[in-house]
């Protein structure tokens, strides 16, 4: 069985047992805190159960990356790792706003460069957004680039939650652009698959706080899509795949929106 199919079945498995339980009081259960740092919900725990329940049946021979259950080595041999975030989105999941996904990648070596497969579900209805390294990306089974016409609306993707001040006051100029149309939907995994789909112009999370679980998937899906990903100083994305590792990215879908946007963005 491809890797790509491994992934794709485990999301579907994830979208069967969580697809009932968004927005209902069972969803909230705490767990206390998840090796990513936040608290673990009830949703996130049968979330990644699911997909080590179906990686152990199968015996993939892997290290599971998980948001909340940390690593976990399931063979002595492995073939590389699965970067997971199980359901990301998950205060969207807890309320029952229709936007969470689950993202899982597959990783060679302890890089985000080294990925070669990456699912993200919208947990929500089941659609599916999928890359395969040099095989470009797709949505269910249709092939999927990023926007590159001129828009009529510029959709510009920020995430804003938890942004310092300074880094607001350092984006002023975008909000206040009446030719742009800020978006922030709270699952960063799904949002850069809808860049990735054509439905943003540009994706910018700046914050320097997004975990390495909730870009995985999305890293190759954007770039197989066609999207420049870039870090914080405009160079190739690229991070470990350690714990403590925190990134900040801009995914553009060409130059020109990128040298826009940036243009709009002050040092300080
Ligand atoms: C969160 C979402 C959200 C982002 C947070 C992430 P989680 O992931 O991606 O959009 O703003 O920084 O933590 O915690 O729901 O997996
Ligand atoms: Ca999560």
């Amino acid at each position: 069985m491809e890797i790509i199919e491994i992934l794709r079945e485990a999301s579907d498995r994830i979208y069967e047992n969580v697809k009932h339980l968004a927005g209902t009081d069972h969803a909230a259960g705490d767990f206390g805190i998840g090796a990513g740092g936040d608290v673990s919900r009830n949703i996130d725990i049968v979330a990644e159960k699911t997909v080590l329940d179906y990686l152990k049946e199968i015996n993939f021979e892997c290290i599971v990356l998980g948001e909340e259950c940390g690593r976990v080595d399931l063979s002595e041999n492995p073939k590389g790792y699965v970067i997971m975030d199980a359901i990301d989105g998950s205060a969207n999941a807890v309320r029952g706003v229709p936007f969470f996904c689950s993202s899982l990648a597959f990783a060679t070596e302890d890089k985000l460069s080294s990925i070669t497969d990456g699912v993200i579900t919208n947990l929500d209805n089941g659609d599916t957004y999928w890359a395969s390294k040099n095989k470009g990306s797709f949505f269910n089974d249709v092939k999927i680039q990023v926007h590159n016409k001129d828009p009529i609306y510029k959709i510009i993707g920020i995430n804003t939650s938890g942004a310092s001040k300074e880094l607001m006051r350092r984006m002023d100029a975008i909000f206040e652009n009446h030719n742009h149309h800020t978006r922030h939907f709270g699952a960063n995994a799904l949002e850069m698959a809808f860049f990735a789909r054509g439905y943003m112009d540009i994706f910018i999370d700046l914050r320097d706080k997004i975990r390495i679980q909730d870009i995985a998937a999305g890293y190759l899906i954007v770039k197989e899509a066609g999207g420049l990903l870039l870090d914080a100083n405009l160079k190739p994305l690229d991070a470990d795949l350690s714990y403590e590792t925190r990134v900040s990215f801009i995914a553009a879908s060409n130059q020109e929106i990128l040298n826009e946007i940036m243009s709009h963005i002050n040092e300080c």
